[in-house]
């Protein structure tokens, strides 16, 4: 019997230490450390118990592996299937982050009232009664929905066993415990040695199984970064508490691409698919009002319209200037700032600039540059810009408007919500109908296009 001790584990990084420390040494995060036990030089998980317990694969010509046990099955919900790429796989393990009252539980619980077969919900956080309740309200009282309130590893996949579902969902898996771990329930040797017993079991059973994560205030998923290494797919669910709407996405998916968004609105019937993303995101945007512009964006393979807005304010001395930037990359609004200064002489070194992306949006593809310039110069110059124009193109540190990805498609859904103007690269296609397109190829040229003062 390997000998047990106390230890300082990173729940970030996962690195054990003999020493408490404000910062952990392996990875640099402040205040991450938390007392946990490992026995000798094995941490105790049943990971190395569960390993041997497993068939060790053996060597196959690729071309005879098995791939349709590989395939995604729909789980009926539009906006999850389009994020999922399809679907739920048998045998893969998910995670779905997001802060607590989001609406982690109410998507799950639709999930599994959509999704064919026998599913099984394991409630570790909220009573059944609680849950029945909730699922009278969403309409997903179903015969084959099995309820299970349990905390315990062990007794969960008893449950597995006699109910034989073809979807698990686990809420949340910082609540299960497996006794023979020995830590506390929530600690990081319990969550990742219950989420590897989970994977395995997945994996074994061909069963696709969903783990809600909670997230701590930063945004990380609490307990250990290990966790969502072991899973296959990571879905964060997000949006401000107060609005209604919710967007997902995923930041790893073994099984297809992850650049895709899902949005739902939270109604009195829960969550409810936006198809059409750009009228809601357009729907408060007031125009005339200097600093606002659209971008014609791409959230993987749907085109987005969203307001990108600025605001500058002039300071006096002191300190250098905040720079605040909200669904934008901050580097790329520092770079943005000196080409303004520097290529188009426009200069905000004496002011305060917050730049914002309306909705939760995260614009994270240099497509937006030129739209962000343009809503900059419009804010400090106190020019609005004209409400039936939208802007795209990467801006590069010469002052040069360079291509975005798949113009045709951005303007297209531009077009379609009423916008007859576009300042675009110089070297765009031209085979759009019902849109005027401005060709730029500097970003003084784009300024200029766009009625703003020189
Ligand atoms: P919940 O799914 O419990 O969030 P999480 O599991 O992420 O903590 O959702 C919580 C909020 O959603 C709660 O404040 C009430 C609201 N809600 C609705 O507005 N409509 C509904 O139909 C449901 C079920 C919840
Ligand atoms: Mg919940």
């Amino acid at each position: 019997m390997a000998k047990i001790r106390l230890v300082h584990r990173c729940t970030e990084c996962g690195t054990a230490h003999p020493k408490w420390s404000g910062k952990c040494l392996t990875c640099d995060a402040w205040n991450s450390l938390v007392e946990d036990f490992e026995g000798g030089d094995e941490p105790i998980t049943s990971l190395a118990a569960g390993m041997a317990l497993v068939p060790a694969g053996e060597p196959t010509q690729i071309g005879k592996v098995d791939a349709s046990v590989g395939h995604p099955r729909l789980t009926n919900i539009e906006e999850l299937d389009r994020v999922l790429g399809g679907g739920l796989v048998p045998g893969s393990v998910t995670l779905l982050g997001g802060e607590p009252g989001i609406g982690k539980s109410t998507l799950l619980l639709q999930l599994l009232a959509n999704m064919s077969g026998t599913t099984l919900y394991v409630t570790a956080e909220e009573s059944a009664q609680q849950v029945r309740m909730r699922a009278e309200r969403l309409g997903a009282l179903r015969d084959d929905l099995w309820l299970l309130p349990e905390m315990s590893l062990p007794h969960i996949i008893t449950a597995i066993n006699t109910v034989r579902p073809s979807l698990v969902v686990i809420d949340s898996i910082q609540m299960i415990a497996d006794p023979d771990l020995g830590s506390t329930p929530g600690s990081v040797v319990q969550v990742r040695g219950c989420a590897h017993r989970l994977v395995q079991e997945a994996k074994r059973r061909h069963l696709p199984i969903v783990l809600v994560g909670h997230v701590t205030k930063e945004g990380g998923l609490a307990g250990p970064r290990v966790l969502e290494h072991v899973v296959d797919t990571v879905l964060s669910f997000e949006g401000e508490r107060h609005h209604a709407l919710r967007l997902l996405r995923a930041s790893k998916h073994r099984y297809g691409p992850t650049n895709e968004l899902g949005l739902f609105e939270m109604t009195e019937q829960g969550l409810v698919g936006v198809p059409d993303a750009s009228q809601l995101f357009l729907a408060d945007r007031r125009t005339g009002v200097p600093g606002s512009v659209v971008v014609p964006t791409l959230e993987g393979q749907r085109p987005l319209l969203v307001e990108l807005q600025a605001l500058t304010n002039a300071v006096s001395g002191g300190a250098p200037p905040r720079r605040s930037a909200q669904g934008v990359d901050p580097g790329r609004l520092s770079m943005l700032l000196a080409v303004l200064e520097r290529r188009a002489r426009v200069s905000l070194s004496s002011h305060e600039v917050y730049a914002s992306v309306v909705g939760g949006v995260r614009l994270t593809e240099p497509g937006a540059d030129l739209a962000l310039c343009l809503a900059l110069v419009s804010a400090i110059t106190n020019t609005p810009l004209p409400a039936d124009l939208v802007v795209v193109g990467e801006v590069g540190l010469a002052g040069e408007v360079r291509q975005a990805a798949q113009i045709s498609r951005r303007l297209a859904e531009a077009s379609r919500l009423g916008f007859t103007r576009a300042i675009v690269p110089a070297n765009s296609p031209d085979d759009l109908r019902g849109i005027k397109l401005q060709r730029a190829s500097t970003l003084n040229e784009a300024l200029t296009l766009a009625g703003m003062p020189q």
